[in-house]
């Protein structure tokens, strides 16, 4: 290669964005990041020390991931061999994307997708094709199923992130079973859905579907991911793609002690679908606001251009949630996560003050 190939490829990568890491504001009530406070603090940091008790730091965790895989096992009723684990979910997406993508193999999403997703594809020369949401935050089937036989990668997030939107079951899964490319459904925000398509799964073999502690579970922090695939993907990702020990022994103990409590998990789901229907059903009692339905943790609306304004004024009462901006036809999207009752309150609150 020629002298100066280094430089180069340096300055092509300083010129993309990056991910979007929301600012980091001290003494705020945080709701830009998605992130699960209905399940409590105090809890999670009991079951962390449990954790810690548990663990030898000073081995490499040899055999410990195989027992967090043998506990989803259990708990999504998936055999083990079809289950594989990352450092977050984030991690499984790039490692799926350095391996089996390349600037040859066209990705098929939709715009909004992922931000992280989307900025790995860029950052691999990846080509992507990105279908519209429409002016009511929903997707089109029809366009992505015209656009299957140019596409040999489809990533769709579901619910997806930033809209909330989900797929009808029967709509989704018409669209995978047409593509014969690999498959990737990220159901970071599944639990908060309507359905999961791990069941599918079970009888194709490109299809990966992703899942995450980070959300329902509440373990953003501890960066625990895994996935459900056919098990000759699964032998594939672990054996050989995946690092020898992508997670720490602590996480690893957390995320078991985690899953042996699904009562505490689907109760501050279901904690959490309510206040949603809250925050939506008051967000759209002001005229200055469109709001979307959601199936996530979260709430997507359109502040009609005065995003930086309600932005603003919700950082000085205390409170940050997430600037999107425009949005297909939408000039200034936010997006609220669901937070406890108390926090909700606290932003509809200022909301209130705003604009009532
Ligand atoms: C759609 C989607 N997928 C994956 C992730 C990443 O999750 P993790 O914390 O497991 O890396 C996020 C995080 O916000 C997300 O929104």
């Amino acid at each position: 290669m020629k002298n100066g190939w280094f430089q180069k490829k340096l300055r092509g990568y300083a010129s993309l964005q990056g991910y979007q890491k929301p600012q980091k504001y001290t003494g705020v009530l945080k709701l830009d990041s998605n992130e699960n406070f209905v399940i409590g603090k105090q809890y999670q940091q009991d079951l962390i020390h449990n954790a810690r008790k548990i663990s030898d730091v000073r081995e490499y965790p040899l055999g410990r991931a195989e027992k967090l895989v043998n506990a989803l096992s259990k708990y999504l009723k998936v055999p083990q061999n079809m289950i594989g684990i990352g450092n977050g979910s984030d991690q499984i997406l790039d490692l799926i994307l350095t391996n089996f993508a390349s600037p040859q193999t066209r990705v098929l999403t939709s715009e909004p997708t992922f931000g992280f997703f989307e900025e790995r594809c860029k950052l691999y020369s990846i080509p992507t094709t990105k279908i519209p949401f429409s002016k009511d935050m929903t997707l089109d089937l029809n366009q992505f199923m015209e656009k299957l036989k140019n596409s040999d990668i489809l990533y769709i997030d579901s619910p997806n992130n930033p809209t909330g939107f989900q797929f009808l079951r029967k709509d989704l899964e018409k669209l995978i079973k047409k593509f014969e490319g690999l498959v990737i459904i990220d159901e970071a925000y599944g639990k908060f859905g309507d359905y999961s398509l791990i069941n599918l799964s079970k009888s194709m073999n490109n299809l990966i579907i992703v899942q995450t502690f980070s959300k329902a579970f509440g373990l953003a922090g501890l960066r625990l991911g895994y996935f459900i695939a056919n098990k000759n993907i699964v032998d594939v990702f672990s054996r050989v793609i995946q690092y020898p020990y992508p997670l720490n022994s602590i996480a690893i103990e957390a995320g078991i002690l985690a899953l042996q409590k699904p009562q505490i998990i689907s109760d501050t789901t279901n904690t959490i679908k309510k206040e949603r229907k809250r925050i939506i059903d008051n967000l759209r009692k002001y005229d200055a606001f469109e709001v979307f339905d959601s199936k996530a943790n979260f709430v997507l609306f359109d502040a009609k251009g005065a995003d930086s304004h309600v932005f603003t004024a919700m950082i000085e009462q205390g409170i940050s949630i997430r600037k999107l901006g425009k949005i297909g036809k939408h000039k200034g999207c936010l997006r609220v996560t669901v937070g406890t009752k108390e926090m909700n309150s606290k932003f509809l609150l200022a909301i209130r003050d705003l604009l009532g």
